[in-house]
Parts: C-alpha cells; structure tokens; sequence
C-alpha cells in the first residue's frame, strides 16, 4: 500500500491509475484454499454417512467401508487447517465498537445502504459472526467426532457418551455447514471479495467501500513510512 490514496475522496491520487491494496499473503491465502477444499470433502463424506438418501454420495471416496476410515482424517485436517487460519487472523477478529453499529443496520446492510454503515476494520461484524461461530463449531466437530471415532478411541468412552456425541456432531456439522453458505454468498454478493483470496489484493475503492477503517490504518502507516505487509 502506497500513499498513493486519497481516503477522504475513496479514490487514487492519479485519476485513471487504480490502486491495489494487498489484503492476503500466499501462505494465508494456501492455507484457506486448504480448509475450504477440506470442509466441503468432508460435508460431502458426512452426508454420505448421515442418512441413507445420500449414501450414493460413499462413490466419491471409493465406497462406505473407504468413506467410514477417511471422513475423520479429513477432519482432522480440517481442524488444523483451521487452527492456521485462527492464529493468522483472531485479532482482526476481536469485537470493536462500530461492530455493535453495523450489526444494528443489518437492514441497510442487505438493502445495499452502505453510506449509513460505520467505517469498519479489516473485518466487518457479519464476517467475525462467521470466523466466531466456525471456530466454535470446529472444536465441537473435533471433541464429538473423536469420542465416535470407535477404531482409535472406543476403549475411553461409553455408549451413552457415544450417542450424545453422535447427536451433538451432526447439529454442530448443520450449523457449520450454514455458517460456511453464508460465508460463501456473501463473498460472492460483495462484489470484488472473492479476489482478495485468489489474487491476495483489493482494489482501493473496495477497500474504501466496505473497510474505510482499515484502509485508513494502511494509508496512515504507509504515509509514515511504516510497511504495511498483507497478512
Ligand atoms: C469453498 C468456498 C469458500 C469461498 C469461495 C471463500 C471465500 C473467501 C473470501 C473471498 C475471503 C476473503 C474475504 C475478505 O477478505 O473480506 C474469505 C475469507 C475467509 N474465509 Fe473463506 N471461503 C470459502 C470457504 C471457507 C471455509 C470452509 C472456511 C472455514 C472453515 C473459511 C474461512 C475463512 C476465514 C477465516 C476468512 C478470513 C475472514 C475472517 O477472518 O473473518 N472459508 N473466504
């Protein structure tokens, strides 16, 4: 990020020159392709397992028997996928005052009336509900599917503990698998999202369109000579 922002127009300095501001490394961006190729394996081996309707769903991973063994690897991927993108990105997630606001414009959020939302951070509040619930929602995956886990871990636990995971798990699986369709529309619905993590940047007026807050951190640290690296 350069300097080459002017935050109170939303524009660059140089009209006709746009400007780029990088939001996400290579390894962060690695690493969540990784968990997202992750989770949707394994809702789709989950689903195989959870009803006999979608038991034909087994034919993507070689059969039952073979879908039974690698359902709980993949989850275990999964969660230390996960466990990367945490640690790259709680902070940003922390709860901020103009959360509380824009969350209390959630209308003028879906009516698209942007000009009466707070300036946000890196982060608006929609999207630390999804990095929040998700982390949440993983531990409970992994804590429940590792006490069902019967080929490794059967001797530690008792059938009624069993039968209350087994529940637990397919709720928490429901509300993950929500969590990440919210996730996944509002990439796409925010146009320009779904670049940050192909390409690792934004264009500015993105920037200064949905994250003003942030984009005046960058311009504030860029213009005192500080190097602002994606993160
Ligand atoms: C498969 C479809 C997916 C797509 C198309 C997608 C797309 C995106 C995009 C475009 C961003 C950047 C948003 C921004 O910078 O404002 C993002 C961020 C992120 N995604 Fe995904 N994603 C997918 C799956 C997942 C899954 C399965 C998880 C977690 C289980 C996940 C967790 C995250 C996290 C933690 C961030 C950083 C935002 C934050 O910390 O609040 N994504 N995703």
């Amino acid at each position: 990020m350069s300097t080459e922002y002017d935050v109170e127009k939303g524009d660059s300095v140089h009209p006709g020159k746009p400007v780029i501001v990088d939001r996400y490394t290579a390894g962060a961006r690695v690493n969540h392709w990784i968990t997202a190729v992750s989770l949707v394996l394994l809702a789709l081996s989950g689903l195989a397992l959870f009803h006999p309707s979608l038991f034909f769903l087994t034919g993507l991973f070689g059969g039952g028997p073979l879908t039974r063994v690698i359902h709980p690897w993949i989850g275990v991927l999964l969660f230390f996928s996960f466990f990367g993108l945490f640690l790259r990105f709680w902070k940003a997630n922390l709860w901020k005052r103009e959360d509380g606001t824009w969350l209390a414009r959630l209308r003028d959020v879906l009516t698209g009336h942007e000009e009466r939302l707070p300036d946000v951070g890196k982060y608006n509040a929609g999207q630390k509900f999804v990095f929040w619930s998700m982390s949440a929602l993983i531990i409970v995956l992994i804590t429940t599917g590792l006490i069902i886990w019967d080929q490794y871990f059967s001797v530690f636990t008792t059938i009624e503990q069993k039968r209350w995971a087994v529940l637990i798990h397919a709720i928490a699986a429901v509300c993950a698998i929500s969590v990440w369709i919210i996730h996944v529309y509002a990439a796409i619905w925010v146009r320009g999202t779904i670049r940050a993590m192909t390409r690792g940047s934004v264009t500015g007026g993105w920037a200064w369109r949905h994250h003003r807050k942030w984009l005046r951190e960058l311009v504030g640290k860029a213009s005192k000579g500080k190097s602002t690296p994606a993160e």
